[in-house]
């Protein structure tokens, strides 16, 4: 679904990612580790097309095509959804009306939208007062809405209770279970400093990140028991 090959990358004249080389296949949740400002959300922004992120060498590959050159809104109609690690405030739009842009043709919504207690904050502008949890909820359900084949989520559970972390587990868990209408099975890639998130699914595959390049990869339980006991740079290059 999903290929990076030799990815470099610099924003700002800075290089931050450095050779990234990554397989995500049709139907598998893999995660990414990392501490702060190893390059994860680089990484994202660059694979969804931000052109701040300057490509200096390598190529991203979705669905078999090269996706390298290509605008924010060709990626996005392919298929690739984000939800931000720190979502913006849009004054004078309420979430409905978004939703309602950029929601999938005969996608059902309603039921996500109980399900993630999104009735009352739905009629609301954007993030615009609203709760750390609360836009955490909000990015969910916009990506939920636009259906996507492939799921980014950037630190889906930072500043979320342990409550609606339930919540949106078990959502996001019934979604990439969900089969597409062409029958296509959801992929991911999802940032997490918690692992809280790895309770709601079956990840395949999990990498370190570190100062831009990928330190370790393997099973994403074990990685994060080593991150626990032993901290990131005992796990650089230990490639499990
Ligand atoms: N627009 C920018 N201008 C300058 N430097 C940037 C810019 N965006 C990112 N960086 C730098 O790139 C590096 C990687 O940042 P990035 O946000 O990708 O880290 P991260 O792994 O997501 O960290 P965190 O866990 O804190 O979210 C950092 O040193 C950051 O300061
Ligand atoms: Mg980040």
């Amino acid at each position: 679904m999903l290929e990076i090959k030799n990815l470099s990358v610099e924003i700002e004249n800075k290089k931050v990612l450095n050779n990234i080389n990554l397989k995500i296949p049709e139907g598998e949740t893999h995660i990414l580790f990392g501490p702060n400002g190893s390059g994860k959300t680089s990484l994202i922004m660059t694979i969804i097309g931000y052109p701040q992120y300057k490509v200096t060498g390598g190529s991203i590959l979705f669905k078999g095509e090269d996706i390298t050159s290509k605008s924010i809104e060709y990626r996005a109609k392919m298929g690739i959804g984000l939800a931000y690690q720190n979502p913006p405030v849009i004054k004078g739009l309420p979430l409905k009306k978004l939703v309602g842009l950029i929601q999938k043709e005969n996608f059902k919504l309603e039921a996500y939208i109980d399900n993630l207690k999104m009735r009352e904050l739905y009629e609301r502008e954007i993030n615009l007062g609203f709760s750390g949890g609360e836009k955490k909820r909000s990015e969910l359900l916009q990506i939920l809405a636009q259906n996507p084949d492939f799921l980014f989520l950037d630190e889906p559970e930072s500043g979320v209770d342990i409550e609606n972390m339930d919540i949106m587990g078990k959502v996001l868990a019934k979604f990439l279970e969900r089969e597409h209408i062409k029958k296509r099975k959801k992929s991911g890639l999802i940032i997490t400093h918690t692992g809280y998130i790895l309770d709601y699914m079956n990840a395949d595959k999990g990498y370190i990140l570190i100062d831009g390049h990928i330190g370790c990869d393997g099973n994403p339980y074990q990685i994060f028991e080593k991150i626990k006991t032993k901290g990131f740079q005992e796990c650089n290059s230990c490639l499990i």
